[in-house]
């Protein structure tokens, strides 16, 4: 049984989503029988995660593109109305990291292109996406930042910057295209597991996040199938964060005055 029927047959785009985060969105979109188009800049990566998805008897197309290249996402867009129809939800969660440099060892080539991957490919997508939705009258929009957007990773100049424009492109693009019922979101992901961290690595990270564990590309899928589904239609312009609780904390559990191995047991409550 599909969680949301509302999402069945609809035309659902994800960026980036030949691994980590997207892949996870882009099978469950599929599973919810969505017709699902895997973007990603890699194409055996969105060949594979569309051969799961069909594997499991569910539509995923392969539609590779660079993002953050307007020739290859007009293409990309221009292939899927052609084979498909139209893109009705756009999830932008493509995403560059990579290579993360002290501020004293960036230099513009760097500066350009972690902005054009995150920030500019976000407008881009969603730029080809909306006029489209504006004619049928509905739409759905949704970006992918980062905690780094309000609170600051080191050696991330670029990519927290890029962040904190998503969110706030979010915010205007909201206001741009409401009056014509396309409502724009983002997700936040807090520490999600997508490069295979070690178990020590994982127990690290857990340790200081207040839910105790890191998440799993699986815990962002939830919140992105309520935004894109009619059980969200009067939420536009928001950022719902899924990150075990780790922006509400002021210190790391690891350094907190009272850390949680000083918590009462269960028996003790
Ligand atoms: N994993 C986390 O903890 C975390 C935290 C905060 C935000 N995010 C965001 O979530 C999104 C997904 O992250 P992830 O951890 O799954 O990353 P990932 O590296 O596992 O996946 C990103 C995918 O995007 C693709 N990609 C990169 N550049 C592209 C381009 N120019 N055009 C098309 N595809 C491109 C990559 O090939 C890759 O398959 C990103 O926007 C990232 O910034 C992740």
């Amino acid at each position: 049984m599909t969680l949301y029927p509302d999402l069945e047959n609809k035309i659902v785009l994800v960026t980036g989503s030949g691994s980590g985060i997207g892949k996870a969105q882009a099978l469950r979109f599929a599973a919810e029988k969505s017709q699902v188009l895997v973007n990603d800049i890699d194409p055996e990566a969105a060949k594979q995660t569309c051969a799961e998805a069909n594997a499991n008897g569910f539509s995923a197309i392969p539609v590779p593109a660079d993002v953050s290249n307007s020739e290859d996402v007009d293409q990309m867009f221009n292939q899927i109305e052609s084979e498909l129809g139209e893109v009705q939800i756009l999830v932008n969660n493509a995403g560059l990291v990579s290579p993360m440099l002290h501020f004293f060892e960036a230099d513009e080539t760097w500066w350009r292109r972690i902005i054009d991957v995150n920030l500019t490919g976000h407008f881009l997508c969603a730029h080809r996406a909306a006029r489209p939705m504006a004619r049928s009258g509905e739409g759905v929009i949704i970006n992918t930042s980062s905690g780094g957007a309000t609170r600051a990773h080191r050696s991330f100049t670029a990519y927290d910057a890029a962040k904190g424009g998503i969110e706030a492109f979010t915010r205007a693009l909201a206001l741009d295209l409401g009056p014509y019922g396309i409502r724009v979101n983002a997700v936040m992901p807090g520490s999600i597991d997508t490069s295979g961290l070690t178990p020590d690595e994982r127990k690290l990270r857990g340790e200081n996040i207040p839910m105790g564990r890191i998440g799993e590309p699986a815990d962002m899928t939830g919140p992105t199938l309520f935004l894109a589904s009619e059980q969200s239609s009067y939420i536009s312009g928001d950022v719902i964060k899924v990150d075990g609780g780790m922006l509400a904390q002021q210190r790391s559990a690891t350094v907190d005055i009272m850390p949680p191995d000083g918590f009462p047991t269960i028996d003790e409550i």
